[in-house]
């Protein structure tokens, strides 16, 4: 054989060999489980041949405990880049099959490598996680090898977007990657999220619980918020990420893809007239008013199960993409609370770090009283969405629907925090407090003293509410640019982002701000 024909030989078996990854009978396993493998979900996520690898033949440099003689090639992590839409995506896939895709020292420095390339070229890092963390047989090296990701992903944030899927289990330093990036995707019944799995938590608390109940897609995505998007099964869940892919840019640089059918087509908007119902007390789902807003079938909610009382989620407004802040008066009357604040505000930073332009949907009854939200620091946490939206550069548009009370009239994208343009709707109430609690407040002397004081009292908020309970107070004063129909709604909105569009707002010269954590 030709020195050319052996080489070439040479390379097609080394190729061959890296493609069986952890071998036949693990794949199944991997399938038994539901799982896909990790070339496979590379596969189904990238647009056909678009995939290349780097790094294929990389292997570890352990020599404890025998791993010198357990070799397999790419070792347990495939990297490389590819399109999702066309668009340059860099994609890191763990792979069970091999040493359970834990994670080594080459293992990290794959990683490393790819999330460095994605920076500096500028285009979006998706993570397909499957790994049983550390490598244990490396001890030291695998923690460092974590630690240079964390160290990556911090970097990144904010330059590009990253994008996590747990697609398996996921423990220790494991769940710290997802957890710096923007948006975590979990699997039902086949993807874990946890700092300490159920034997520790039995070992450590004496507490029996299930994988599922401790760290899976069901408490993540609802429980704790760890998790943005749920799906079925993997194939949903890859198509959810290039779904979210659509609404985004690459970098911090550019512009979110516009869709080339801009149109005003407004027949879906036309029923926004009938849906604030009469009394201010009865609940109405805000997502009907965003359907009939954004671009038909747009609206790709984000925490759809985390703190339902806000809504937040990315759109097409007219072809652009925008995201969507809205209070939901369905759930909780639509009120601000700790959850709720802490979702708006993350997703409202993701926005303004990816220069996506910002629709706000305000109906809020106020900040949620009580002893609960007190010790949990709603005072912090609310202090998150104001600070969140006070230093957002980004176009800002409000819509007022309804009630805009007290702290939350300011905190909700108000004017006085840098808001572009605000809209109201006749049917918006723009007060310190809904009228029955302020008439008892500042009239308590009167009604006391009046002949029925029953009837005294709603005289009071008759009053208070015939001066307050509208928009018109707030456009008096230019607080509320313009007071609007639901069903021209659509139409305003295009146009105003349309003439913010090249809007530049500069904050003042600094390291980075101290938002309250
Ligand atoms: C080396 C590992 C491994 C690991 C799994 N494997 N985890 N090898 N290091 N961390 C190997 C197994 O030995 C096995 O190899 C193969 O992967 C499949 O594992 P199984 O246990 O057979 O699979 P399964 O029953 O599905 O259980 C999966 C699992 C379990 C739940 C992930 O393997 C497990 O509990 N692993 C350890 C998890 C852990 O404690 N990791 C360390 C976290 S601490 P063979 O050859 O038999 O197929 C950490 C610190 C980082 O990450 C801190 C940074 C801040």
């Amino acid at each position: 054989m030709s020195t050319h024909k052996a080489n070439t030989k040479k390379l097609l078996n080394k190729r061959e060999e890296s493609l069986q990854a952890g071998g036949k009978e693990r794949i199944e396993i991997q399938h038994s489980k539901g799982k896909l493998t990790a070339r496979e979900r590379i596969e189904l996520l990238l647009d056909t041949d678009s995939f290349e690898e780097i790094g294929a033949f990389v292997k570890h440099r352990s020599s404890d405990f025998g791993m010198e003689k357990k070799q397999i090639l790419g070792d347990g992590v495939i990297t490389g880049y590819g399109t999702v839409n066309k668009r340059l995506v860099y994609v890191y896939a763990q792979d069970f099959t091999v040493f359970g895709g834990s994670l080594s020292e080459t293992h990290a420095e794959k990683i490393v490598k790819i999330m460095e390339m994605a920076m500096k070229n500028g285009a979006p890092i998706i993570g397909l996680n499957d790994s049983g963390g550390a490598r244990i047989q490396e001890g030291v090296v695998s923690l460092g090898g974590y630690a240079d990701i964390f160290y990556q992903n911090t970097l990144a944030s904010g330059v590009v977007p990253q994008i996590s899927a747990i697609l398996g289990p996921c423990a220790g330093g494991a769940v710290y990657s997802p957890a710096i990036t923007d948006f975590i995707f979990m699997t039902d019944n086949t993807s874990y999220m946890f700092v300490t799995g159920p034997n520790v938590v039995k070992t450590v608390t004496n507490e029996e619980v299930s994988s599922e109940s401790l760290g899976g897609s069901s408490v993540h995505s609802s429980k704790s918020g760890v998790a943005h998007f749920t799906a079925k099964n993997e194939l949903i869940c890859l198509e959810n990420m290039k779904l979210l892919l659509s609404y985004l840019p690459q970098n911090c640089e550019s512009k979110a893809p516009e869709l080339e059918t801009i149109s005003y087509d407004d027949q879906h908007s036309k029923n926004l007239d009938n849906i604030i119902p009469d009394s201010s007390s009865t609940p109405y789902d805000i997502k009907d008013i965003i359907s009939g807003l954004v671009d038909s079938n747009s609206f790709f909610e984000v925490h759809k199960n985390y703190a339902p009382n806000i809504v937040v989620g990315f759109a097409h407004l007219g072809g652009k993409s925008i995201g969507v802040v809205a209070n939901q008066p369905n759930y909780l009357a639509g009120v601000l609370d700790v959850e709720s604040s802490k979702k708006a505000a993350r997703f409202v930073r993701f926005c303004d770090c990816f220069n996506i332009p910002l629709l706000v949907l305000e109906d809020v009854p106020g900040f949620l009283p009580g002893t609960e939200q007190e010790w949990n620091a709603i005072i912090t946490n609310g202090a998150k969405l104001l600070y969140a939206f006070s230093e957002a550069t980004v176009p800002r548009i409000t819509v007022i629907t309804r009630k805009a009370y007290g702290g939350a009239y300011d905190v909700m994208n108000s004017k006085h925090i840098g808001a572009d343009l605000n809209f109201a709707w006749p049917s918006a109430e723009i007060a310190v407090m809904g009228a029955k609690g302020a008439a008892e407040i500042i009239f308590r002397k009167e009604i006391k003293e009046a002949e029925d004081p029953e009837e005294a009292w709603k005289q009071k908020e008759k009053e208070y509410s015939e001066i307050f309970a509208n928009p018109y107070r707030a456009a008096e004063r230019g607080f509320i640019d313009e007071v609007i129909l639901p069903s021209e709604t659509r139409r305003k909105l295009i146009k105003a982002f349309g003439m913010l569009q090249n809007k530049v707002a500069t904050l003042p010269r600094k390291k980075h701000g101290n938002i309250p954590l």
